[in-house]
C-alpha cells in the first residue's frame, strides 16, 4: 500500500471506531458521510441518510439554527454547543456538536460535524439538580413544619376555641368556622411540601392496601363526574405494608384527582389495582428516582385512567414542585406523592402515552420490620365529654401553650406547662401523680420530648402521654426507647381534636 492508500485507510478506520457520530457533508449541508456512530446515534443507516440535507437532524421549530450554523461554516467559522437533535425516526438526543469546515487549497469545500451523546451526563446533572431542590425544600419544608404549624395552631386553636363560647347559630361562630377552614387549607400545602422533603412520616402501622385504596377510591368518587366509571383489579390476598395511614391516604388522593381531572368532562375509566410480585432492575430502573432501590418483593398499587395522558416533556418534569400543567394547579400533588414514597423507601412509575391515557405505579416493600408504633386520631366531632385531673402541656411556643390551656380548661382539666423536655421534669417531679396526661411536643430547644419521655415516664407511669408535632421525622420515632406513646396529635390541632384523643386514652 502506498503512503497515501495507507493514510486514507487508516482515517477511514478512525472514523469508523469513533464512539462519536463523524458526519461530512457538502458546502450546501447535503450529508455525504456517515459513520457507524451516527447510525447507532439517530437509528439511520448510512444508505438512508447520504443525501438528506443537515436540517435532517434539526426539529422543525429549530430549523433556522441548522441553517445559521452552515452559513457561519461557509463564512470559515468553527462552531462549538450543546444542543438535541432530532432522531429522525423520532425521539431526540442531547448532543455536544462541533462544526468545522473543511478546506481544500484554501478554499471551502464542505464541513465536517462531530457529535457526542450527552444524554448520560444531562441525566446526571439532572440527578444532582433534583437532589438539590430535595434538600433545600426539605430545609424549608422543615421550617415550615415547625414554625408554620405552630402559627396554624394558635389561629385554628383559637378559633375552636371561640367556637365553644359563643353560641352555635350567631354570625361569630361562623367567622370563627371560617378561620379554622382557612387554617386547615393553610395546613393541608403545608402538609403536601412537608411530605415533598421526605420529612412527613411518623406515625407507621400496618396498612391494608386493598381496603385503603376501596375507600379513598369511593370517598373521591362523589367529587367526580358521573361519566368517570371506578373499576377495582384487586389482589385477593395482599400482605399488609408498613406505612403512614394519613400519607398513604394522601398518596391515593392525590393519585386518583389527578386521573380523573386527566379525564375531564369525558367518559372515562379509572382502574385502581393492586398486587404482590417482584421488582426487578429493569422495573426500578423506569421508576423515578428508584434507581437504588434493592430488588425484591414489593406490594404494588396502580391507578390507572384513560384521560389525556402526557408527552415525554411532561412525563419529564411531573414530579418537579410546582410545575403544572393546569390553570388552578399547584402542580404540588405528585412532588408530595414523591416525597411520601421515598420516605416509604418505596417505588412510583409512570406509563403513559398522548391520547392513551396514564398508569402510575407505587410500589412498597413487602415485609418491612416493625417500627414503633404510635396511634393517631384526628376525627372531629360534637361531644359534651369533660375530662379531670391535670393535664401537663409541653411546649417551646407560649402561645400553643396557652391555647392548649384554654382549650383543656374548657375540656374541664387544670393545667400546667412547661416550655422545654428539662421543665417538663422539673413539673413532673412537683406534681407527680396529680397529672393525669401529658401533651408533649417533638421539637424543643434543650430537651426534646423524645429524650425527656423515658424520664417523665419514670417519674408518673400511670400518665397518658400524647405527642403533638407538625414536625415529623421517622427518625424522632425511632428515638423512642421510652416505649409507645398512647397517642399522636398533628398540628395544628382544634379543641375537639383534644377532646376526642384525650377521652379516648384516658377511656372516658
Ligand atoms: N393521570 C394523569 N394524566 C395526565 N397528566 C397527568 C396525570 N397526573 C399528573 N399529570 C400531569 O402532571 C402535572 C403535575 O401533577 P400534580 O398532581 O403534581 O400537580 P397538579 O395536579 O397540576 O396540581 P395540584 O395537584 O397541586 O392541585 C399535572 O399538571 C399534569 O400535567
Ligand atoms: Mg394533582
Amino acid at each position: 500500500m502506498s503512503d497515501s492508500r495507507l493514510l486514507a485507510h487508516l482515517s477511514s478506520m478512525i472514523v469508523d471506531s469513533s464512539d462519536d457520530a463523524i458526519v461530512g457533508m457538502a458546502l450546501d449541508g447535503t450529508i455525504v458521510s456517515w459513520n457507524p456512530a451516527a447510525e447507532r446515534m439517530f437509528g439511520k443507516s448510512r444508505l438512508e441518510a447520504v443525501g438528506r440535507p443537515l436540517a435532517w437532524l434539526w426539529p422543525a421549530a429549530r430549523a433556522a439554527e441548522a441553517a445559521a450554523l452552515l452559513d457561519g461554516v461557509r463564512r470559515g467559522e468553527r462552531v462549538r454547543r450543546e444542543t438535541t437533535l432530532r432522531k429522525p425516526g423520532g425521539g431526540e438526543v442531547d448532543v455536544s456538536l462541533t462544526l468545522s469546515p473543511v478546506t481544500h487549497g484554501g478554499n471551502p469545500t464542505g464541513a465536517s460535524a462531530i457529535l457526542r451523546d450527552m444524554s448520560d451526563r444531562r441525566a446526571l446533572e439532572k440527578k444532582l439538580r433534583d437532589g438539590q431542590v430535595l434538600e433545600s425544600l426539605g430545609l424549608l419544608a422543615g421550617g415550615i413544619a415547625h414554625d408554620f404549624n405552630n402559627l396554624l395552631t394558635v389561629v385554628m386553636g383559637n378559633a375552636s376555641t371561640l367556637k365553644a363560647l359563643v353560641p352555635h347559630d350567631s354570625r361569630e361562630w361562623d367567622m370563627c368556622d371560617d378561620i379554622e377552614t382557612a387554617a386547615e387549607r393553610a395546613a393541608d400545602l403545608a402538609g403536601q411540601m412537608l411530605a415533598y422533603s421526605g420529612r412527613g412520616m411518623f406515625v407507621l402501622q400496618r396498612v391494608d392496601l386493598n381496603r385503603l385504596a376501596q375507600e379513598m377510591a369511593e370517598l373521591l368518587r362523589v367529587s367526580m363526574s358521573k361519566d368517570v366509571t371506578l373499576k377495582y383489579d384487586l389482589a385477593a390476598v395482599l400482605p399488609k405494608v408498613e406505612a403512614d395511614l394519613t400519607q398513604l391516604r394522601q398518596v391515593v388522593m392525590n393519585l386518583v384527582i389527578n386521573a380523573a381531572q386527566a379525564i375531564g368532562g369525558k367518559h372515562g375509566t379509572i382502574t385502581v389495582g393492586t398486587r404482590l410480585a417482584r421488582a426487578d432492575r429493569d422495573w426500578l430502573a423506569g421508576c423515578a428516582h428508584a434507581a437504588d432501590l434493592p430488588e425484591g418483593d414489593f406490594v404494588f398499587l396502580s391507578i390507572a385512567d384513560s384521560g389525556c395522558g402526557m408527552d415525554a416533556a411532561t412525563k419529564a418534569r411531573i414530579f418537579d414542585p410546582f410545575f403544572t400543567t393546569k390553570s388552578t394547579g399547584r402542580g404540588l400533588g405528585l412532588s408530595a406523592v414523591l416525597g411520601i414514597i421515598r420516605g416509604h423507601k418505596g417505588a412510583i412509575r409512570v406509563d403513559s402515552e398522548p391520547g392513551k391515557g396514564t398508569t402510575f405505579t407505587v410500589a412498597f416493600p413487602a415485609g418491612a420490620s416493625l417500627a414503633p408504633r404510635v396511634r393517631g386520631d384526628s376525627a372531629r366531632i360534637e361531644d359534651p365529654w369533660r375530662g379531670a385531673g391535670t393535664v401537663l402541656v409541653v411546649d417551646d411556643e407560649p402561645k400553643v401553650r396557652e391555647f392548649a390551656q384554654n382549650a383543656l380548661q374548657i375540656l374541664g382539666f387544670r393545667t400546667a406547662t412547661a416550655g422545654d423536655g428539662i421543665e417538663a421534669i422539673e413539673r413532673m417531679r412537683e406534681l407527680g401523680s396529680a397529672v393525669s396526661a401529658v401533651l408533649l411536643d417533638l421539637t424543643m430547644p434543650r430537651m426534646s420530648g423524645a429524650k425527656a419521655l423515658p424520664e417523665l415516664r419514670k417519674l408518673n407511669s400511670s400518665a397518658k402521654v400524647v405527642l403533638i408535632s407538625g414536625f415529623n421525622e421517622q427518625d424522632a420515632v425511632r428515638d423512642f426507647d421510652g416505649g409507645t406513646v398512647d397517642a399522636f396529635v398533628k398540628k395544628p390541632f382544634t379543641v375537639d381534636v383534644l377532646r376526642v384523643v384525650l377521652k379516648r386514652v384516658m377511656g372516658g
